[in-house]
């Protein structure tokens, strides 16, 4: 399979590093975020800004992680220190590696509350709770789970417990095997969504919504959180894909690949789009309501259709799957660095990691109640942790990987390990030098300055 060798195992199949990699970046950021954020920044504006980000941004630096990784072949501390020495580079680079740690912890600390929240839907539609309700109980719904902090924190610690699982216990093959049938019936069952998001009789209306752009709409802070976004989704800036790429063997083509991780993960967000928004308006509800939209939205529909029992409580079961493969790689880096760095094995490692971000995601679950008033910079703590992460810690390491890759290797090192031919390769290096690089720049001051 290759011909150097290499420090540790390979993917048993480019298959498997697919799965990954897609459950990695196929989660609660397709289905839960990006509609809400779609919805409060206004629609297809948004819509637009994120699917060109993702295009000129996200997918030269998914690129450039596992490039990264392939050469680095270590945990991405460990690599970006490797790679930087053996350049002679600045050991600066290795806060690449550090940001991306904290910005895990920080990620997964509400990112399991959330998770928990569909959890708690599953027991919902399976003791058929949405059986004809309306938009109004569907909403008491919500806001009765968000202002009980112990019901909150109990799903919270559910889901936590499952994620710790599987991570102590080193990334299982059942977890694979699970994948390649789930992901799947995740994408047939969003099709049944938008199936009957059809019959709703605003199918139009929410098509229009999110693909035709409203550019009045388009403020800096809107443009800033649809790059945030594309960062989100694709699991970028953290040193994930870094890590995932170090397992990635030479026959692998990066450029391929990555279109094709890219390509699902977006398909996967516009479908939860076209699924909800015409339920949204057929309801006549409020398309800005936040982060409850999922919530408040398909339990109407599952409360409509025929089989709505199994077919929500299979829904939120998936949803559930793709959050936790993600949640997986967001505790996966914390629980390797730990490893390496202190005397704690790989069980105690995963245990001292779960815990450190389980506590701070009681932050997140008061911040739904006891603390909704407590407000630092204007936001809640849930707000502020997304908005430091997603608006600054993933561009800014994003940034700083595609800055070292573009500007401080080798022409002929990146060239080989991406494989392409000349005239790919040098669109490619025209993006990685100038266009992504100036387009975070270019987004940041507008975000900031607005
Ligand atoms: N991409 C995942 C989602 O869309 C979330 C996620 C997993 C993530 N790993 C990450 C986000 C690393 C940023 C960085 O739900």
């Amino acid at each position: 399979m290759t011909n150097k060798p290499h420090s540790h195992a390979q993917w048993s199949s480019r298959i498997a590093f697919m799965l990954a990699a897609v459950g990695s970046s196929v989660g609660l950021g397709n289905i839960w975020k990006f509609p809400y954020m779609t919805g409060e920044s206004g629609g297809g504006a948004f819509v637009l800004v994120y699917l060109v980000c993702i295009l000129l941004i996200g997918l030269p630096i998914l690129m450039s992680e596992w490039l990264l990784g392939r050469l680095g072949q270590k945990n991405p501390i460990s690599t970006m220190n490797r790679i930087a020495g053996r350049l002679k580079r600045s050991r600066a680079w290795v806060l690449i590696g550090v940001g991306g740690i904290l910005a895990a912890w920080l990620i997964l600390s509400f990112y399991s509350v959330i998770g928990g929240w569909a959890l708690a839907y599953i027991r919902y539609s399976a003791t058929a709770t949405f059986t004809g309700l309306d938009g109004a109980s569907v909403g008491t719904l919500f806001s009765d789970l968000l202002a009980s902090p112990g019901t909150l924190l109990a799903w919270h610690s559910l889901f936590m417990v499952l994620t710790i699982a599987i991570v102590a216990g080193g990334v299982a093959g059942g977890l694979e095997r699970a994948s390649k049938i789930l992901m799947p019936a995740l994408v047939v069952l969003l099709a049944v969504l938008v199936g009957y998001a059809a019959t709703t009789g605003s199918f139009a209306e929410g098509f229009d919504y999110l693909f035709r752009p409203d550019f009045t709409r388009l403020t800096g802070d809107v443009i800033l959180a649809a790059m945030g976004h594309a960062f989100f989704t694709l699991s970028l800036g953290m040193g994930i894909m870094m890590a995932y790429g170090s397992y990635l063997s030479d026959d692998v083509n990066i450029g391929r690949t990555a279109m094709t991780v890219v390509i699902l993960d977006t398909v996967i967000a516009l479908a939860a789009g076209m699924a909800i928004f015409p339920i949204v308006f057929a309801n006549g509800m409020d398309p800005a309501s936040g982060p409850g939209l999922i919530f408040q939205t398909l339990p109407l529909a599952f409360g409509h259709m025929s089989g709505g029992v199994i077919f929500g409580t299979l829904f939120f079961v998936l949803l559930v799957f793709a959050a936790w493969t993600s949640a997986i790689s967001l505790l996966e880096p914390i629980v390797e660095w730990l490893e390496e760095k202190t005397p704690l094995n790989r069980l105690q490692s995963a245990l001292v990691a779960g815990a450190a971000t389980w506590l701070l995601g009681i932050a997140t679950v008061l911040s739904f109640n006891d603390w909704a008033a407590f407000m630092p910079f204007g936001m809640t703590i849930f707000d502020l942790l997304d908005y430091v992460t997603s608006k600054f810690m993933l561009p800014l390491t994003g940034l700083a990987t595609i800055v070292f890759v573009g500007w401080f290797m080798g022409r002929d090192e990146v060239r080989a390990q991406l494989n392409m031919s000349g005239l790919a390769f040098a669109w490619w290096r025209f993006s990685a030098r100038f266009v992504a690089p100036l387009g975070v720049a270019i987004v940041f001051v507008f975000g900031l300055l607005q």
